[in-house]
């Protein structure tokens, strides 16, 4: 990991916000990003006495209070000999860990738009809806300490937990957090400032009633850049026409298409395997077939006849009708049920090969980028009716 090396690693420090600056050590009450799985990252801040408890086992706070982000921490369970790594939080971190209200922006997207947009610190950036805050954490970081966040959410329940999420996260002085609804009255911003913005970014179901409102905000003497997000095509389609109709220019669709590629072991298998791999499939529906039969007799005893033990220890007529029936015996078969192989076993052949990863989590839309050009003193009429 990247770290400051001019950093304060006294754990008591000032916290700022860990968005914005990289720690060397884990601050008691300092966000962590427990990860536990590929798929399982928790957010956690370590408090003295508490413990983080999972399916690898438990984690005492204690040891994580003043540890370096990145440690690779045992569990502290006798029975269970798992680990987990402590992550420093970044925003593509956190997408992986947030909380979801809603469908979120996941990091291919969020890199794309931001490179697309011109995202640099000190950039003031528009934003609706806020959602479930990811895209904002990467907006808040790149814009940095100098730059401007109008954030807007007309759910209030998740406006809150936004706003709340973004204090916590020592991001609010850059990240202004406004409730309403932008289609119906504008980006009115809570704080009362003049946006003046050069970015804007809309992820609502209905961006073409929100961009004609645009234009108060917008910046009038830099070039300002837009991106709509939307999964359905007849939104797109919408959109571009209220982009047109505004004036922006230079119009275009994309989606970003993002693949993991990952080295694995694939065990070689051989015809032999094939066939004994038929033969368990087989052994498999006959012992289902039997327990069918087991069960569909038993009902059928009389109760009492059934279950009464024999007066000489001899088994019941469903006991022996069990006990009759041919055993079948379970043949060897690695690849059978109840066997684990592990990726690169020894004793077994493999051959490497890449695979693209089963699960992307990436939430697939259409991106409508576009732009519309400064003010030219006296010509603006000519260069952009609308504005
Ligand atoms: C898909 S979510 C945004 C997710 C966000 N980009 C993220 O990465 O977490 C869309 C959000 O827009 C909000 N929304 C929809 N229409 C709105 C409107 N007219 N004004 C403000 N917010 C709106 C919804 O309540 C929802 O929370």
């Amino acid at each position: 990991m990247d770290v400051d090396k001019s950093d304060n690693t006294d754990a008591s420090a000032d916290m700022g916000s860990p968005f914005m600056e990289f720690k060397t050590s884990i601050p008691e009450n300092g966000l962590v990003l427990a990860w536990l799985t590929r798929d399982n990252t928790k957010p956690i801040r370590p408090q003295t006495g508490s413990a983080l408890h999972t399916r690898f086992g438990s984690f005492q706070h204690n040891s994580m209070i003043s540890s370096k982000y990145g440690t690779q921490l045992a569990s502290s369970s006798s029975t269970q000999a798992g680990f987990i790594h402590l992550l420093h939080p970044t925003p593509e971190l956190w997408s992986m860990s947030l909380p979801h209200r809603t469908q979120i922006v996941y990091t291919p997207d969020a890199s794309y738009i931001v490179q697309r947009l011109r995202i640099r610190p000190g950039s003031r950036v528009i934003e609706a809806g806020t959602g479930s805050a990811s895209f904002t954490h990467a907006l808040a970081r790149t814009v940095a300490k100098n730059g401007r966040i109008w954030t807007f959410e007309f759910h209030e329940p998740r406006y809150g937990i936004a706003k709340k999420e973004i204090e916590e996260h020592g991001l609010d002085s850059v990240v202004k957090c406004s409730h309403g609804d932008v289609c119906k009255d504008g980006f009115i911003s809570a704080c009362d400032e003049n946006l003046d913005a050069s970015a804007v970014f809309l992820d609502l179901p209905s961006p073409w009633i929100a961009i004609p409102h645009l234009k108060t905000v917008i910046s009038k003497k830099k070039i300002v850049r837009i991106c709509c997000f939307s999964p359905c095509m007849e939104q797109v389609q919408r959109t571009i026409e209220a982009l047109q109709k505004e004036g922006w220019l230079d119009i275009e669709m994309v989606e970003v298409s993002c693949k993991r590629w990952e080295a694995r072991k694939e065990m070689i298998r051989k015809p032999e395997d094939a066939i004994e791999r038929l033969r368990d499939i087989k052994r498999r529906r006959n012992e289902g077939l039997r327990k069918r039969n087991e069960r569909i007799i038993s009902q059928e005893q009389n109760e009492e006849t059934a279950s009464e033990p024999q007066e000489n220890g001899a088994a019941t007529p469903a006991e022996k009708f069990i006990l009759d029936k041919p055993f079948l015996p379970s043949e060897y078969n690695p690849w059978g049920r109840g066997k684990r192989v592990h990726e690169g076993e020894d004793g077994y052949e493999w051959k490497d090969v890449s695979k693209v990863e089963a699960e992307l989590k990436s939430h697939t839309s259409y991106l409508t980028f576009a732009y519309l050009p400064p003010l030219v003193p006296g010509k603006e009429e000519m260069l952009v009716p609308s504005r």
